[in-house]
Formats: structure tokens, C-alpha cells, sequence
């Protein structure tokens, strides 16, 4: 693949976002919004909460959060994506309460949220968990200190959330340094919050009266997204350059792509990656950042199937996260998964096969997989991959890739 690729905004920056307007008592706009339909759910999501929110151009929208009208949040809706349970801190926050139906997202095995109800309930609210719903109620928050048990970007974003007006300062140890936790707080920052630390394993939030609106805020660009475009043009030993993206949230991937043999460029806001060679074998740890990011981990599985020599993979963050393999396997690879281990034997190419995304990353390793794969790749479950990657056929098209929707 050949060529250039604009990445969009981050989608787990913007899943958390769009609900923390809910803390502004007034009017925001945000820009560099993904187009995508987790995006579209949290906006259909608040606009039934009562916020009136109106898209300005395709990567921009309005959100007027002046009148809130419920604090129960429609759980067909919220079931679709995880990041609803952004819902209960902002909710809680705001309006003292939240009802909120258990989270729904990709299935990676278990995904429990024992840490974010312990950080609500550290903030004195009473939190009950029961028939598929959270309940979350609090008379007034205050700020405490909260011990992370593990590192969780969920949990630092809604604890940060919940205590962004209560009294007094919060803190949060052991917290996650995601970039996207980084860009939830610079957005409240920006609306009038006082928080201090995020990117660092401790963030201290000393509790403000209220947050002003009337600012606009630009989402970080999705580290991921480009991360899956620099690993396509090693699959496919191209050279691609890669625009709106922050080269240093990537320093993981390109230390591991010059380890097999690959190339990249950094600019300022671009990054140039090309491979001239067949990758070579490695082994990689899944971590949370600035660790290798667990929704890399399938697209870089990719590569290791056809690379020289036997590869390991040890995925650090998620029980179930190689159920791409079984489909990787279909199509000619020789990979061993078993727990959280897997065991990849290069093979010399992939073959074209029908094959399922289990969930979202897993599609897009499927693409890439299909992309430089011998003869007709079908790939079923598309709706995975919509949730969370804009336009993404278009964008490997735009690239050489020959790819087509064929069915919505
Ligand atoms: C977020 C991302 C997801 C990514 C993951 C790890 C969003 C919407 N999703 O998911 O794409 O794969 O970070 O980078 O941003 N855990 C607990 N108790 C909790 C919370 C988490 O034990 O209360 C564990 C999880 O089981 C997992 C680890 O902590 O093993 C990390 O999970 P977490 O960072 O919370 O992931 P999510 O925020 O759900």
C-alpha cells in the first residue's frame, strides 16, 4: 500500500468526551470528531438525556447541555458500546444521580467495573448494581483519595468525571496515562476544571462550582487508527504516510517496527512508515501506556503471521483477545493461541477466505490480513469495525488496497 492516510479523531477520547459535557451547564463545541457509530450512539444517548446537539460540518458538532432532563439513560442504547459507563461519573456528577444499563462493547472476556464503582463510592455515593443496571446515587461528593487497584483507563476517566465538582480534591493513584485520558482532562480543563497530573500515575482534581461551556475543543487524533495504517504498510511491505497524528503516542509501535526490519519517519504531526523486506519475528507484550496498546495487538498479529522466523505474543490486558487467530488460521497462518498467549509461526503468505471480526480491532486486523492476502478475502461483521474506524474502506482504498462494501 501506497501512499497518504489522515487519521481522525481518537474514538475513546470522543466516547468519553461527548458524555463529560455533560458536567458544562451550557453550550460547547468540539472538533476533530470521528465519524463513527459509537460516536453517533453517546450523541442519540445524551440527546435523550435532554442535551440538543447539532453537527456544524462532518467533524463537528454543538452540544448545548443548558437543561437536563433524566438521568436514566436508555439501556437498549447504552448496551451497544462500552464507553456508556462514562454516564454514570458525568450523570452522577451533575444531577446527584445516574441509572445507567451495564455496558455493552467488545467481548474480550471479562470487563469488570469493580474499580469505577469503588471510586464513586469512595466519593460518598451509594452505588447499586442490579437486573443489568447500575444505580448511582449521591446527596454531595467529596473528594478523597482512590488507590487504583489496576490500572484502568475507565475508571481514571469516570472517577476524574465524578469528582470534577465535588468538594474538595480528589486523588487518583495508580491511574492510567492513556493519551486519551490526557484529552478528557485538558477538555474539562478547558470548560473550567481544576485538574492536575493526567499522564502521570497521579491526577489530583480540586472540585470547581461548575464548568463555563462556551469553548470550543479539538479531540486528540486516534493513536490507534494510526497505528493499525502504520502496521498495514509493514503487512504489506508499502509506504505509507500517515497525517494528523502525534508521533510520541506512538513510540511503542515504531521501536517495535525498526526491531522487524521496518522504517519510519517522523514529522511533526506525520509519520512516514515503509518496509522493503519480509518482516522479521519478535515478541510483544500487551501493557497500558505508554506499554504496547492491547488494541494493536490483532493488527500487529497480522504481521507476525508472515513474518521470518516464530513470534509470541503475550496479551497483557484482556482473557480474550485471539479470537482472531482462529480466522487468521482459515487463511493459511500457523498460530497457536492458548489463555493469553500465542505462539506465531511465519508463514510465507495468507490465502483469501470467508472470515468474521469478532470485535473491533480484530476486523481490522482481518482487513489487513485480506488486504495482502492471495486472492478474495470476504469479511463479515462490518458493524464491528464501524464503531470505532471512519471511513476505513475509502482510506485503504485511497492506499491501493482493493476493497469494497458490498452489503450494509
Ligand atoms: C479502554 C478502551 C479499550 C482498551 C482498554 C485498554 C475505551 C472506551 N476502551 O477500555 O479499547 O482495550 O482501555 O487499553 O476507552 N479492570 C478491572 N476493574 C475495573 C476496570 C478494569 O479489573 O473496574 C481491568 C480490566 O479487566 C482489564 C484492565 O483492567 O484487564 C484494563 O481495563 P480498562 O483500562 O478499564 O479498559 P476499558 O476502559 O474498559
Amino acid at each position: 500500500m501506497y501512499g497518504d492516510v489522515n487519521i481522525s479523531g481518537a474514538k475513546n477520547a470522543a466516547v468519553a468526551i461527548i458524555p463529560a459535557t455533560l458536567l458544562v451547564d451550557g453550550k460547547c463545541v468540539l472538533e476533530n470528531v470521528p465519524n463513527i457509530s459509537d460516536v453517533k450512539i453517546s450523541c442519540n444517548i445524551l440527546e435523550k438525556l435532554g442535551a440538543k446537539i447539532e453537527w456544524l460540518s462532518e467533524h463537528s458538532i454543538s452540544v448545548d447541555t443548558s437543561h437536563i432532563s433524566s438521568t436514566t439513560a436508555p439501556f437498549d442504547m447504552t448496551s451497544k458500546f462500552r464507553a456508556s459507563y462514562y454516564l454514570i461519573g458525568s450523570l452522577l456528577s451533575r444531577c446527584g444521580e445516574a441509572e445507567v444499563g451495564l455496558p455493552g462493547g467488545c467481548n474480550l472476556g471479562a470487563r469488570p467495573i469493580d474499580q469505577h464503582i469503588k471510586g464513586f463510592e469512595a466519593l460518598g455515593a451509594d452505588v447499586n448494581v442490579s437486573q443489568g443496571k447500575i444505580s448511582a446515587k449521591a446527596d454531595r461528593l467529596v473528594g478523597t483519595s482512590i488507590y487504583m487497584d489496576t490500572v484502568s483507563v475507565g475508571a481514571t476517566i469516570n472517577v476524574m468525571l465524578a469528582s470534577v465538582l465535588a468538594e474538595g480534591t480528589t486523588t487518583i493513584d495508580n491511574a492510567a496515562k492513556e493519551p486519551h485520558v490526557v484529552d478528557v482532562a485538558n477538555f474539562l480543563n478547558t470548560m473550567g476544571a481544576d485538574i492536575r497530573g493526567a499522564g502521570t500515575d497521579v491526577i489530583k482534581i480540586t472540585g470547581v462550582e461548575k464548568l463555563k461551556g462556551d469553548a470550543t475543543y479539538s479531540i486528540v487524533p486516534d493513536q490507534i487508527e494510526a497505528g493499525t495504517f502504520m502496521l498495514a504498510a509493514i503487512a504489506s511491505k508499502g509506504d505509507i504516510t500517515i497525517h494528523n497524528c502525534i508521533p510520541k503516542h506512538l513510540d511503542c509501535l515504531t521501536a517495535k517496527i525498526l526491531e522487524i526490519g521496518g522504517h519510519v519517519e517522523e514529522g511533526d504531526d506525520s509519520l512516514r512508515i515503509w518496509c522493503d523486506s519480509r518482516p522479521t519475528k519478535t515478541n510483544v507484550k500487551t501493557a497500558p501506556y505508554p506499554g504496547f496498546p492491547t488494541d494493536l495487538q490483532p493488527q500487529i498479529g497480522v504481521v507476525l503471521s508472515v513474518a521470518d522466523g516464530t513470534s509470541i505474543i503475550n496479551e497483557g490486558i484482556w482473557e480474550s483477545r485471539f479470537q482472531y487467530t482462529a480466522e487468521l488460521n482459515k487463511m493459511g497462518a500457523n498460530i497457536t493461541a492458548q489463555g493469553k498467549t500465542a505462539v506465531f509461526e511465519g508463514v510465507d503468505f495468507l490465502s483469501g477466505a470467508p472470515v468474521y471480526a469478532s470485535d473491533l480491532r480484530a476486523g481490522a486486523a482481518l482487513i489487513i490480513a485480506g488486504i495482502i492476502a492471495n486472492g478474495k478475502t470476504e469479511l463479515y461483521n462490518l458493524g464491528h469495525i464501524d464503531r470505532g474506524y471512519e471511513n476505513i474502506e475509502e482510506k485503504f482504498r485511497k492506499l491501493g488496497a482493493n476493497i469494497k462494501r458490498v452489503k450494509e
